[in-house]
């Protein structure tokens, strides 16, 4: 009897141990919390159940592994008064179906570092409260957001990563912009911003990715685009820019992956790269690019990817190209290239298209392909040379 009452208290004790070393989400943003799901439609959802502590791990909030793109999680810290409280830092909300304007509230979140609410159908602009905000990265991706670029982003200037990408945001990106000095990431591809590029961009020189692909801008590519020597990914595909591609590209030594598409009104000869040794992906497809390709394009080490097509280009296919060992997408197509088609093309295991050029047929090649014909064999595609 003894030793029964004695094993019960010391169950007691264990379990109000326990709960006392579980440190809790700080009160206030225990209700925020509440706020905002009610705000999303999310509340009294097993994903969002404040009745558990969102920082212990109970429930649904202890769940470590979503499928690639969906996620419900709140992560904290909870190194607060000796270990005893915890703060909301992280907040992922996404691939929810959530069709809701986006709350104010997150903005009392005063830790929030990130905040991912992408694939949503989140609509309306940026909550004006966001400005006090201290986020660090913040997604936006694939919602339904509209108006002008919300200036109240540029206030949040520690923010490294930012990505509007798929929205249906318009006008053209403010001057303030340069307030956003640490600025890594920046994606505004796929919305309908228009207007030129503002020159506040060029002093953005932590950029790392930036990509403004699919948008209806005016005016040149900034020759500023040299400031941002720090690129690795930069994207500017059917932005409906103006050429030609600005001689300080060479400088961008650090880029891994350069797509440029559709320029406008001028042209240029083949921009300087030959600095770049890690270029995995060069798109300089309809850019109005004249003269030869450069020999040092074959040499390009670590190239996958190669797409040249709807420029220009003459003379012959550099002899280099023979060595393009890791590249398994060449294309080359609707160019003014001359000469014979080299023999690497119709022994490789590549993808390479070589149609719509002026190569001499070399009677020597293989004879099952026909000058003048239409022929797709597998791997590579001759089509129509012009004559
Ligand atoms: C969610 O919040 C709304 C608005 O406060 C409320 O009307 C609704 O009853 C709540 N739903 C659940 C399941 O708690
Ligand atoms: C809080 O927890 C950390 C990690 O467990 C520990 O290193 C630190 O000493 C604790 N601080 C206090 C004040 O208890
Ligand atoms: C979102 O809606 C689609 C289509 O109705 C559905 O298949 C999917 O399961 C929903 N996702 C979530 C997370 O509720
Ligand atoms: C957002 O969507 C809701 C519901 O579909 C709609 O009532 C509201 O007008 C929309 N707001 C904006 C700014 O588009
Ligand atoms: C920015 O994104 C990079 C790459 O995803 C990540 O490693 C980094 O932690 C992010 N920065 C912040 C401040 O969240
Ligand atoms: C780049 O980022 C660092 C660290 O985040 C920051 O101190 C610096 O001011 C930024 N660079 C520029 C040019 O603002
Ligand atoms: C390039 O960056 C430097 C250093 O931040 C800055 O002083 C200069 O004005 C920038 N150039 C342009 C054209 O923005
Ligand atoms: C892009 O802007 C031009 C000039 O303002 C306009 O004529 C054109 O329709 C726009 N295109 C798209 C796809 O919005
Ligand atoms: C190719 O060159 C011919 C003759 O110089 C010219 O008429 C034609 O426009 C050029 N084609 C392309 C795609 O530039
Ligand atoms: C292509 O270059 C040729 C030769 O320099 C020139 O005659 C032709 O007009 C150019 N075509 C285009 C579409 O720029």
């Amino acid at each position: 009897m003894k030793s029964v009452l004695l094993f019960m208290f010391s169950l007691i004790l264990y379990k109000n141990f326990a709960s006392a070393q579980a440190p809790k989400l700080d009160e206030t943003e225990v209700k925020v919390l509440k706020e905002i799901g009610e705000k999303l439609g999310i509340n009294g959802t097993k994903e969002w159940d404040l009745d558990k502590n969102p920082c212990s791990g109970e429930g649904n909030w202890g769940r470590g592994e979503f499928p690639k793109g969906f996620e419900v999680s709140v992560n904290c810290d909870c190194s607060f008064e000796q270990n005893a409280t915890c703060r909301v830092v992280r907040i992922a909300l996404k691939s929810q179906n959530i069709s809701a304007a986006i709350p104010p509230e997150f903005s009392k979140l005063r830790y929030l570092k990130q905040l991912d609410l992408s694939r949503n159908y989140l609509n309306g602009t940026i909550p004006p409260q966001w400005a006090t905000m201290r986020l660090g990265d913040l997604s936006l991706m694939g919602n339904r957001l509209s108006g002008s670029f919300p200036r109240v982003l540029t206030r949040i200037t520690v923010l490294v990563n930012l990505s509007m990408e798929g929205n249906r945001f318009s006008g053209s990106i403010p001057e303030e912009i340069v307030n956003m000095k640490n600025l890594q990431k920046l994606v505004l591809a796929s919305n309908e911003f228009s207007g030129p590029l503002p020159v506040g961009l060029g002093k953005l020189t932590n950029l790392t990715d930036m990509r403004i692909s699919d948008n209806n801008f005016t005016g040149k590519i900034p020759d500023f685009i040299g400031n941002w020597t720090q690129i690795q990914k930069l994207h500017l595909q059917g932005c409906s820019l103006e050429g030609p591609i600005p001689s300080s590209i060479s400088m961008l030594t650090k880029l891994n992956d350069l797509r440029i598409s559709d320029l406008k009104t001028t042209g240029s000869s083949f921009p300087k790269l030959q600095k770049m040794e890690d270029l995995s992906k060069l798109i300089l497809r309809n850019c109005l690019i004249h003269g030869t390709i450069p020999e040092y394009v074959g040499n390009m080490r670590t190239l996958k990817t190669l797409d040249l097509s709807f420029n220009n280009l003459t003379g012959e296919i550099p002899s280099s190209f023979s060595e393009l060992g890791k590249t398994d997408y060449i294309y080359l197509t609707d160019n003014n290239l001359t000469g014979p088609i080299p023999g690497w093309v119709f022994s490789s295991s590549k993808t390479v298209d070589v149609s719509y050029n002026r190569f001499t047929w070399d009677s020597s090649g293989p004879n099952e392909c026909p000058r003048g014909t239409i022929n797709m064999v597998e791997g590579y595609s001759l089509s129509t040379n012009k004559q």
